[in-house]
């Protein structure tokens, strides 16, 4: 069942609905929404955002801030199509419900968008489920450790042969094969290691292998991954990322660590399908001495 998972290859179309998932909390899904879904305003298309971690809300909320730190500025930024944002509109519905009304936002919300960007909680509900099984494109961040491992499956510790697929992986399977009878379409999966530390050599190879050895046998792609920067955290307040900064939108000084996690996002938009994002202008540093690039130069 998983090879034939493994054969379903990257579609040669770009994705249109990306769903940002992982079951497991805190892995980074919603940090990678707001970045992809600001990378893509900055290339020019039209995004819709549906946040569908109905508790927290991280993503419709880091987009009301963006609305009044524009405002606030008079700096111009790229917003996403209105009123999408929110997938609060679900709660309280019974799965049956809520899964039709996901299925008709997604549909109005691809009429009026060139991408949607669906943001989903670390946990399996009926929504994150239909989510996954309308998207072109899962993107999955795990943060690096082995600890996580477990969310994509758990291999044989010495031959590294699959011995069992984890739940979330199964559940992107079902995913899948519903995608495929219906639009006769498969979906693209992309796993990428988020909160990569500096100092990890001997430990990063073993995370290498096994996941080389679980992309084959689960069905995913492996991606450029991202550091571990206090930047991909400290502009969220404002509603920003190291994508929007620029001349005139830079409420932190910029330094050669924002100048590096630009240089990441490229490489993921890259990845991903969304090539035109590495044309974006490359941003000028102001400062050097921080404590980021001083460890990463070490
Ligand atoms: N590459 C990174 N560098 C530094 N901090 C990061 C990075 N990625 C995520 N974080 C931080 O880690 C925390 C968890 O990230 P995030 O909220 O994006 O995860 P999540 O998968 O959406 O979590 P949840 O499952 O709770 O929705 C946040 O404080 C975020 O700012
Ligand atoms: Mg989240």
């Amino acid at each position: 069942m998983l090879n034939i998972a493994s054969r379903m290859a990257a579609s040669a179309e770009p994705p249109r609905i990306i769903v940002i998932g992982n079951e497991k909390g805190g892995a980074g899904k919603s940090t990678l929404a707001i970045h992809i879904a600001c990378g893509l305003l900055h290339d020019s298309h039209t995004v819709a955002v549906i946040d569908l971690d109905l508790r927290q809300q991280s993503v419709g909320h880091f987009f009301r801030s963006r609305a009044a730190w524009s405002r606030a500025s008079g700096a111009y930024l790229p917003m996403p199509v209105e009123r999408l944002e929110e997938g609060s509109s679900l709660l309280g519905l019974s799965d049956e419900e809520a899964a039709q009304k996901l299925e008709a936002m997604i549909d109005t919300a691809a009429d009026r968008a060139d991408y949607v960007i669906i943001d989903t909680p670390g946990a399996d509900t009926a929504v994150s489920r239909t989510a996954h099984g309308r998207a072109d494109l899962i993107v999955t961040p795990m943060n690096d450790s082995f600890v996580d491992f477990d969310m994509l499956g758990t291999v044989d510790p010495v031959t590294l042969e699959l011995t069992k697929p984890s739940l979330y992986a199964e559940a992107v399977w079902e995913g899948r094969k519903r995608r495929m009878m219906g639009a006769r379409k498969s979906i693209d999966w992309v796993v990428l290691r988020n909160r990569l530390a500096t100092t990890e050599a001997r430990n990063r190879k073993r995370l290498d292998e096994r996941l080389q050895a679980l992309s084959k046998r689960v069905g995913f792609r492996i991606g450029p991954g991202l550091r571990d920067r206090v930047i991909y955290r400290e502009l969220f307040p404002f509603g920003l990322t190291v994508a929007d900064l620029s001349p005139t939108v830079r409420p932190v000084p910029v330094s050669l660590t924002h100048v590096a996690a630009r240089q990441e996002l490229r490489a993921i938009m890259g990845a991903i399908g969304i090539p035109g994002y590495a044309a974006a202008p490359e941003i000028e540093a102001e400062s050097v001495a921080d404590d980021e690039v001083v460890a990463e130069a070490s």
